[in-house]
């Protein structure tokens, strides 16, 4: 993908890998986590889009805390670059190597420690994949405060270290809440113990939260506690079509007034997205009569009474329907139907994937103007490609995606400044849930201060003073130390 060439140059700083550190890291990990086989190489440079692609030739796997450690120590006296790396689904070209950094994934620690029925706490490594996570609740009579289409390969460390936000964030909010107490080891090597199991704790700066959502760039994540809502009996899914978007900006209004406490996700998807999941993903099929509809609304509400919660969103539905905020509607039978539904919402990242090459943008955005960019680059853009707009939009988050049988600049061009200095424009975030990663590092100034971009660089100077991890990432190059 020709911009990472042009805009970034391998940093004279680090050295490369020689024998004697690969002799090294089999001493301390055993032959069989000390990866160069090919395949299984490719598979590690390449992320989630086959957009992104590094040139590592090695890919560590510690099976503990002391291993991650005793990695970080030697490649931080080495000037070895890392690459943390967990199931490898972000989508901002954070995961993968951008030249030669060492790939570490702690996918070996996948221990759960701990859960306490009582206050809800899990207490895991930072490897366990989600779903594990999801599963092993369900036993419990639990929930994971987060769900994600991408739940069946991303780990909780990559969930954490990403501050993913996801399906559910409107009803239990984002990690920095729900995310108690970490363990992370810094680039020299040294384990910070936050792995603190308390609601409350004000005894100063709370300082895991610098590692939700740092990406990587500051320490390795290796474990976590996570605060766990219980399982709820009654769960209801409905979809929904709108004529408009100022109908599904008054619904949402509608939903958080009418349906407040038990309501646990509100998506949206425009008659695009729904096109290209039907187009593309087998066994999809449209839960509605096909019609003219030009939106579709997901509403899932949770609550712990099966009749009235039922009854509630019934009535909702049909007063919506009344005031003529839906213009058509099914709400789910059961647990399949559900899923089903779920599917059509989850599936849009793979559907575009299938459909060709993807410009990928996560944005935050005042609702009443989010669609109105949708439009705009839709205008921009003509026939050259397709504009598609789905997302989160009970947590004011777009994502706006643009779908071409192949990536060409001049598309790109036409894109980009526009979408960002239009997302400036409104006060919104050039992020609002994937991180900046590779992608994004040289356009945080969209977002954020010269003054606060500054405080982030000697933050990462102080933790990480050779700049070993995630290099080319997060920050911009104008201020990062790695070159
Ligand atoms: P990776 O992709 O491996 O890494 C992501 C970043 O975290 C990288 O910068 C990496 O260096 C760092 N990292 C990973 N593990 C660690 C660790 N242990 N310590 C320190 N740094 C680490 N995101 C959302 O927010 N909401 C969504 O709804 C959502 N849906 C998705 C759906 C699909 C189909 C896909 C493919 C992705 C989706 N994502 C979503 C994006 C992605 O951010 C999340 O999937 C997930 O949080 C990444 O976790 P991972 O384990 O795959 O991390
Ligand atoms: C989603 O909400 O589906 C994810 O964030 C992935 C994406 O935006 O493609
Ligand atoms: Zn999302």
């Amino acid at each position: 993908f020709g911009f990472l060439a042009k805009e970034v140059k391998r940093s004279p700083l680090f050295s490369t890998l020689s024998a004697d550190d690969i002799s090294y890291f089999k001493r301390i990990l055993g032959e069989k986590n000390v990866i160069m086989d090919e395949d299984r190489l490719v598979t590690a440079n390449t992320d989630w889009m086959g957009k992104y692609k590094g040139s590592s030739k090695l890919l560590l796997q510690p099976s503990s805390t002391k291993e991650v450690s005793q990695i970080l120590k030697y490649c931080n006296s080495r000037r070895l670059a890392v690459v943390p790396q967990g199931g490898n689904t972000g989508l901002v070209g954070g995961s993968v190597p951008v030249f030669d950094e060492v790939i570490v994934n702690v996918g070996l620690m996948n221990n759960i420690i701990a859960f306490d029925k009582v206050s809800g706490i899990l207490v895991c490594e930072a490897g366990c994949i989600l779903e594990n996570l999801v599963s092993f609740l369900d036993n419990q009579g639990f929930i994971m405060p987060l769900d994600l289409g991408a739940k069946g390969s991303c780990q909780i460390g990559g969930n954490v270290s990403t501050n993913a936000g996801g399906l559910r964030l409107v009803r239990y909010g984002s990690l920095h809440g729900s995310v108690l107490g970490l363990e992370a080891v810094l680039a020299n090597g040294e384990v910070l113990d936050m792995l603190g199991t308390l609601r409350k704790d004000n005894t100063g700066y709370d300082l895991k939260h610098l590692f939700i959502g740092s990406e990587g760039s500051l320490g390795i994540v290796t474990k976590v506690s996570i605060l766990t809502p219980p399982k709820l009996s009654s769960v209801n899914v409905a979809f929904l079509a709108c004529r408009d978007y100022s109908s599904c900006q008054k619904l949402l209004q509608e939903a958080k007034r009418r349906l407040g406490e038990i309501l646990s996700a509100f998506e949206f998807l425009d008659e695009e997205s729904l096109n290209l999941v039907l187009n593309h993903l087998e066994g999809v099929r449209n839960p509605l009569p096909p019609s003219m509809h030009k939106f579709y609304v997901l509403i899932e509400t949770t609550g712990s009474d099966e009749s009235n919660d039922k009854e509630k969103l019934e009535a909702f539905l049909l007063h919506s329907m009344e005031i003529g905020l839906i213009s058509d509607g099914v709400l789910a039978q059961d647990i399949n139907q559900a899923s089903s539904f779920w599917h059509i919402r989850e599936g849009v990242p793979e559907a575009l994937m299938k459909a060709g090459a993807v410009y990928k943008y996560d944005l935050s955005l005042p609702v009443q103007k989010m669609y109105d960019l949708v439009e705009e680059l839709r205008i921009a853009l003509g026939h050259s490609a397709k504009v598609i707009g789905y997302g989160h939009l009970g947590d004011g988050n777009l994502h706006l995606n643009v779908s071409a049988p192949q990536y060409d600049d001049m598309i790109l061009a036409k894109i980009e400044p526009y979408v960002y200095e239009w997302t400036s424009k409104h006060h919104g975030s050039i992020s609002a849930e994937h991180g900046l990663g590779l992608m994004k590092a040289n356009k945080i100034f969209y977002s954020k201060s010269a003054e606060t971009v500054q405080v982030m660089a000697s933050i990462k100077k102080l933790l990480d003073p050779n700049g070993i991890l995630n290099p080319y990432k997060v920050l911009p190059h104008c201020v990062s130390s790695d070159g």
